[in-house]
């Protein structure tokens, strides 16, 4: 029988669960329970790709605060991982988060081994160099420049689009729902992935370092490419709205319209942080 041992020893487990127990919001694992909850999977069969999408995120989260990307102090309220500890091991928490975050999900015992290898296959290509990691690269490499609506969209996509595209695939994925349903759960995800980082950028020019807990104005002190850059405070705002919409209606076309997915839509379009 497979024993499963999460245990890591000394400096690279206190920086992992550093990290990990700063209080993130939760928001990818909650939007996979919520869509589980709408598509009838039982909630134990979703609690190990939960945690693997975190510990996703909380890893992605260290290395864009790291120096050679946003360079930030603060994150969730604490100071970011490199400041806590050391570049070196911040950096290597991040590995050994991501790794693990794969391990875990090939050794849940509550999934058949096709369902393993379809949510890491998916998780994978949602994190890596056709998703996030892509969206980080042209994050950096728009910092500074002028660049247009739909090349902000295409970075918004993949940075953080991808990762709440899985949460809410995986749901359904698990839920047995049909090619057309998880069709109009995708509309519904990119919409949402939209809406959620256009309401990070706002935040980070209309939020407070206390609430938000991470420093204000670091995109403004980073030149970075933003929808508030771009299109003006109300402009953005009136693109969320737009997405709110789309997003609103997708769950309609799915059929799981008035489930907990509806009210995560408006949480995540008005949250303060
Ligand atoms: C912040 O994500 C980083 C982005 C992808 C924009 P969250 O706002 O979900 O961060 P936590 O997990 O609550 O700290
Ligand atoms: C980060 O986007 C997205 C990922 C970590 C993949 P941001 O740089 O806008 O996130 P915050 O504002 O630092 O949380
Ligand atoms: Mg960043
Ligand atoms: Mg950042
Ligand atoms: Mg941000």
């Amino acid at each position: 029988m497979l024993v499963r041992d999460y245990t890591v020893s000394g400096r690279l487990q206190d920086s992992m669960l550093y990290s990990i127990h700063a209080g993130g919001k939760r928001l990818r694992p909650i939007l996979l329970m919520a869509t589980a909850q709408a598509f009838r999977v039982p909630e134990e069969r979703v609690m190990g790709v939960a945690s693997a999408l975190e510990m996703v995120h909380t890893y992605s989260l260290i290395h864009d605060d790291l120096p050679a990307m946003d360079d930030d102090d603060l994150r969730r309220g604490k100071p970011t991982n490199h400041k806590r500890f050391d570049e070196a091991t911040a950096i290597l928490a991040g590995d050994a988060l991501l790794t693990l975050s794969s391990q875990v999900i090939t050794e849940d015992a509550g999934l058949s081994d096709a369902e393993r290898v379809y949510l890491v296959r998916e998780l994978t290509k949602a994190s890596g160099a056709r998703g996030m990691v892509e969206g980080q690269m042209q994050d950096m490499l728009s910092e500074g420049t002028e660049i247009s609506l739909e090349a902000l969209e295409n970075i918004h996509r993949n940075k953080t689009g991808q990762l709440l595209r899985f949460s809410i695939l995986a749901g359904a994925y698990l839920g047995g729902a049909s090619e057309k349903v998880l069709g109009e759960m995708t509309e519904m995800a990119e919409a949402l992935g939209l809406v959620f980082q256009i309401q990070d950028d706002i935040l980070d020019v209309t939020g407070d370092s206390e609430v938000i807990g991470k420093p204000a104005g670091s995109d403004e002190g980073n030149h970075k490419s933003t929808y508030p850059q771009l299109l003006g405070l109300d402009g953005a705002i009136a693109q969320k709205d737009k997405y709110v919409q789309q997003a609103q209606q997708a769950l309609v076309n799915a059929g799981v319209e008035g489930t907990t997915l509806s009210e995560l839509i408006h949480y995540l379009s008005t949250r303060d942080h």
